[in-house]
């Protein structure tokens, strides 16, 4: 740790102070040989685990292949078989579209710019709560200021927030819209709107759901404006919340998805997906990038869809997520600071108050019951716009045995950081 602070910036959070040595499934190892139950899943990026062998072994065969030409210069098979496979899994009624990028936030840029070239207007919506990425835009589009934003500006243009649905909060699917329907009043006239942006469950944000009416309504805005819609399934994506993709639970289409983290099992893809006739408008060499698509990703992500088909891995997503939020709400009857138990599939959360009361958060509460369970050997996440949410994201391939153990390590952190 004094080398890490010696030579890194302090900007480069760390939640834990502790270093890796190996990885398996669902666990891990640190470099003092102590055994940790991964809950955070490297941040939603290990669906399929760590290390899963089908996975390893597409990389391995792919390595000794080959592992860069620039998709641009020279194209290479397990791209385009990738992009025909997420296109197969996207929802929409219509003809599809899709390439790769390599983070997150990449695609949620890129997926701004098609939709500024194909609409040829400016101003995009986003919401409070969001989170979309660490880049320029990426951090115009979160609506969380610290510490994603402090003194990073001034930030691109043309960029307006609503309010998320959090009724937990105060704010109704009416109050949300609504609040939408005021930017085109106080801010921008809608004819102006490029496009609306949302994730399907708010993750950084704190795993707020967007119930489907909300997202219909949002479509039925979209339509009746000429706006496009964007679902920012960075972190939905990819099977965790019982669907490929949460969008599917909607009931509509949105025009453009991104995609990241889980998608590639831990190697650095994501991924734009949307209409064909959309995502054709920007001119050839407006979009790629050196690294964008590498062959080693590609065969990952290919694994990874192999491994959801031969594992049933969507069914689990539901069935963990029944098992995590039956136990979670066992719990929250022993702890009345947890107040909320949500989420969809096995995107579950559990939010604390302070007394159980409504109007306090309490992220202090939170950081205790983090540090108690890391030293009982289970990592978690906190997340929230209040730092008062833990978040689960443990890969859908562990075991109910190991999904039981740290659920236990949880409740025993909780009665630690309670009593
Ligand atoms: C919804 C969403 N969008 C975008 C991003 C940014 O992804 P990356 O960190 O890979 O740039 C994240 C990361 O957490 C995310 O959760």
């Amino acid at each position: 740790m004094a080398r890490r602070r010696a030579a890194l910036p302090a900007g480069l959070g760390q939640t834990y102070e502790v270093f890796a040595a190996r990885a398996e499934g669902a666990e891990i190892w640190d470099v003092e040989g102590k055994r940790y139950i991964d809950f955070a899943g490297g941040i939603a990026v290990l669906n399929t685990g760590h290390r899963h062998p089908k996975i390893v072994e597409a990389v391995k065969k792919q390595l000794d292949l080959y592992h860069h030409t620039c998709f641009q210069v020279l194209a290479y098979e397990p791209y385009v078989e990738l992009a025909e496979r997420l296109i197969a899994l996207t929802p929409g009624d219509f003809a599809k579209k899709a390439y790769f990028l390599s983070s997150g936030a990449e695609a949620v840029e890129n997926a701004v710019k098609i939709a500024r070239a194909s609409t040829q207007r400016q101003a995009v919506i986003a919401f409070g709560g969001g989170f979309h990425g660490r880049t320029l835009l990426g951090m115009a589009l979160t609506g969380k200021v610290a510490p994603y934003k402090a003194g990073f500006g001034p930030f691109p243009a043309e960029i307006y927030h609503a309010e998320f649905p959090n009724p937990l909060h105060g704010v109704s699917v009416a109050d949300a819209l609504r609040s939408v329907e005021h930017l085109f009043k106080y801010d921008v006239e809608a004819s102006r709107v490029a496009a609306i942006i949302l994730e399907p469950v708010q993750g950084e944000g704190g795993f707020y759901v967007a119930p489907p009416e909300f997202a219909q309504a949002l479509r039925a805005l979209c339509d009746k404006h000429g706006i496009l819609l964007i679902a920012d399934e960075v972190q939905t994506g990819a099977g965790r919340t019982g669907t490929w993709l949460a969008c599917e639970q909607w009931g509509v289409a949105p025009d453009l998805v991104t995609m990241a983290k889980s998608m590639a099992g831990g190697f650095p893809l994501s991924a734009v997906i949307g209409k064909a006739d959309i995502m054709d408008k920007p001119l050839p060499g407006g979009l790629g990038g050196t690294y964008a698509g590498n062959p080693l990703a590609c065969a990952a992500a290919l694994a990874v869809l192999d491994v959801f088909e031969e594992e049933k891995l969507l069914d689990r997503s539901n069935t963990m997520g029944q098992h995590l939020t039956t136990r979670l709400r066992a719990l929250a009857e022993q702890h009345p600071e947890i107040q909320d138990v949500r989420g969809l599939g096995a995107m579950v959360a559990i939010e604390l108050f302070k007394d159980g009361d409504l109007h306090q958060p309490d992220p202090d509460l939170t950081k205790r019951v983090c540090a108690e369970a890391l030293q009982r050997g289970l990592v978690l996440l906190s997340c929230g716009l209040y730092g008062n949410v833990i978040r689960i994201l443990v890969p859908l391939t562990a075991s109910d045995a190991l999904l039981d153990e740290g659920l236990t390590l949880l409740g025993e952190a909780l009665q630690a950081a309670t009593s």
